[in-house]
This record gives structure tokens, sequence and C-alpha cells, in this order.
């Protein structure tokens, strides 16, 4: 998978390989109190990151799924990250997960960037379900996956502690056949 990692493109993006080097990128994304507000993890220190840079790079050398650098197309400005992540080829399932910097937000870059991905999904990895776990809050992240046609399938009541607190997760997924590619 290495040598052939699948670098995509939409008419204003860069879809590429993260690299051992965006990792300035990635911690400034993963300390960014508007960026992690809705996530799960974040990271204090450069050091801290590499765990996040591992995981990157784990994905895609067990196979276990597909991660991208969102950028321009001339590959000169890193907005953020897609993935399709926990792959599970026998069931043909994925999860999503996606984050640009504030300043590009509101712009339409990451169902741009989705679509693309989504499409690369189903048709070169055989998938026929991808989900996604949003916290109930976050109408952003709500939106995008409405917007590509996800489908409300409920909510996972006070299923994990953040900050010491309960949140609830929403679950959404769409379906090769609903999304006509
Ligand atoms: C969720 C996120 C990826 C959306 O990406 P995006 O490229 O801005 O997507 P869109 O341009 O389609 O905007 C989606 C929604 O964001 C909201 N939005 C737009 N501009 C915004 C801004 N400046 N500030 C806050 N929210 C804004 C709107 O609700 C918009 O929906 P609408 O188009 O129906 O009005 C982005 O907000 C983000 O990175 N958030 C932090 C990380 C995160 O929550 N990831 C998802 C975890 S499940």
């Amino acid at each position: 998978m290495q040598n052939s990692f699948p670098v995509l493109q939409t008419e204003r993006l860069l879809l590429r390989e993260i690299l051992q080097e965006d990792i300035h990128d990635i911690f400034k994304g993963f300390s960014h109190p508007d960026v992690i507000k809705y996530f799960g993890i974040s990271f204090h220190t450069l050091e801290a990151t590499q765990e996040q840079m591992d995981w990157y790079a784990n994905m895609i050398k067990n196979d276990t799924g597909r991660c991208w650098a969102i950028c321009s197309l001339d590959n000169n400005i890193f907005y953020g990250v897609c993935t399709l992540n926990f792959w599970k080829k026998e069931h043909r399932k994925v999860e999503t997960g996606y984050w640009i910097f504030p300043e590009y937000w509101g712009k339409g870059i990451v169902p741009e960037a989705l679509n693309k991905i989504f499409e690369y999904g189903f048709n070169e990895m055989d998938l026929h379900r991808i989900a996604a776990e949003v916290e109930d809050n976050n109408p952003a992240s709500i939106a995008v996956l409405k917007k590509l046609g996800f489908v409300y399938e409920g909510t996972l009541k006070e299923c994990e502690i953040k900050e010491g607190r309960f949140i609830n997760l929403e679950i959404y997924a769409l379906l090769k056949k609903d999304k006509n590619v």
C-alpha cells in the first residue's frame, strides 16, 4: 500500500498522504481549542503528537484504513485531515473522521474532500457502509454529514466521559446504494 498511496484531487483540493514532516500542522490542529472541542484526543507537545503520526502510519502499514492530508491544489496550504479508519474488511465497513483549521471553515472544503474520499472508498476499497460518531452538540460536523447524505441512526447516550462529564454520541451512516457512485 505504501508505494501506491491513493493521491486524490478535486476541483480545489489535493488529498495526499500524511508525511512525517506534517507533524507540525497535525500538532497545531490537535492543540487548537476550536478543533479539539469535539474530539476525544488532543496533544500538548510536538513530541506527544508522534502518537497520532504513528496511528496514521500504522493505518496505512496494516491496511486498516486510509488517511489523507487535505491541501490546496498546489500543496502549499495544509487545511486538515480526513480519515477512513477502523476498516473491517469482513463487513465492508469503515468509520470516518475529519478536521480542518478554523480559518478555512464554512467554505465547503471538508464536504468536497469527503465526497471524493467516499467515492474512492466505495469503489476502490469495496466499502458498503461508512459511519460517523459525532458529539450531539457539534452542529458543523452534523451539517457536513447531512450534506453528504448520511442518515441519523441513533444516539449512544452518556457513552463516554469527557472532562469529567458524560457525553452523547450520535451515529450517522452512508450506504453505498444511497451514495450512487
Ligand atoms: C466540522 C468541520 C470539519 C466542517 O468543515 P467545513 O469545511 O467548514 O464544512 P462546511 O463548509 O460544509 O460547513 C459546515 C458547517 O459548519 C458551520 N460553519 C460554517 N462556518 C463556520 C464558522 N466560521 N464557524 C463555525 N461554524 C461554521 C455551519 O454550520 C456549516 O453548515 P452550513 O453549510 O449548513 O451552514 C469543521 O468545522 C471542523 O474542522 N470542526 C472541528 C473538528 C470537528 O468537529 N470534526 C468533526 C468531529 S466528528
